[in-house]
């Protein structure tokens, strides 16, 4: 469903991506961890093409995300993408915000975009809060909000980075159960999260990437957390350090 091909992403003289090469299958949820600033975000960014890459291929379903004759929106629409932030409208509504995106990018009809979005709202245990505003939700809800809105368009893959580092410690668990049930339905995945219970219930595979973005690891997730010493000393260093409490 993914694949890089060695990609590499420069900023000045500052390389910030450095050869990435990784495969994903369809259905499979690939979890990304790694230091601050080691890339991350960055990596996931390049796949919706949110992020241009100077170096490499990238593939989502076959389509050539660095061939400059591909239609970025229309892959974009195809490629859910949640953020840390949740960036949602604030000035729209709950089910405004499900289906603006359905509307204008996918040029569905207003009751077909409401129906689906209510869909979605309900999946993610939200239908008691359509008519709110986002400023009247808890983190928690308006994460969930964004993750409803990402199901709204039907995407091919979803990508999230770090959609639990910004909530309050007792919200971090209904987000994290959406995500679970997504993973078990079948849903292809990329995280970049440092939940490693999610991590290890969940995942295929885990990547682990280290400053100047480079991927250091890319195995199941049984090698990565139950085969430590076959781990490079950067990733049992990490591990060590938010494994530790
Ligand atoms: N627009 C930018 N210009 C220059 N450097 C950037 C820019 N965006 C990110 N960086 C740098 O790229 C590196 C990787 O950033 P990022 O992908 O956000 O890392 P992560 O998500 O792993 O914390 C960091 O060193 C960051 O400072
Ligand atoms: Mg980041």
């Amino acid at each position: 469903m993914i694949e890089l091909k060695n990609v590499s992403k420069w900023y000045g003289s500052f390389q910030v991506l450095t050869d990435c090469s990784t495969n994903i299958q369809k259905g499979e949820v690939v979890v990304v961890c790694g230091p601050s600033g080691s890339g991350k975000s960055t990596l996931i960014k390049t796949i919706n093409a949110l992020e241009p890459f100077q170096k490499g291929e990238i593939f989502v379903d076959g389509v050539a995300v660095h061939d400059p004759k591909t239609n970025l929106p229309k892959l974009r629409s195809r490629v859910g993408m949640v953020f840390q932030h949740f960036e949602l409208f604030p000035h729209l509504s709950v089910t405004e915000n499900l289906t603006i995106a359905q509307v204008k990018v996918l040029g569905r009809n207003q009751t077909d975009a409401q129906a689906r979005g209510l869909k979605m709202l309900e999946r993610v245990g939200l239908m008691a809060h359509k008519d709110k505003f986002p400023g009247q939700l808890s983190g928690g809800q308006q994460q969930r909000v964004a993750i409803a809105r990402a199901l709204s368009m039907d995407p091919i893959v979803m990508l999230f980075d770090e959609p639990t580092s910004a909530l309050d410690p007792e919200m971090v668990g209904e987000v994290l159960d959406v995500m679970v049930s997504l993973a078990h339905e079948g849903m292809t995945m990329m995280c970049v999260t440092h939940e490693m219970g999610f991590a290890k219930r969940v995942s295929d595979r885990v990547i682990f990437m280290d400053v100047g973005g480079k991927i250091l690891e890319d195995c199941s997730k049984d090698e990565f957390f139950g085969n430590p010493e076959a781990r490079q000393p950067r990733t049992k260093d990490f591990l060590k350090k938010i494994l530790q409490h």
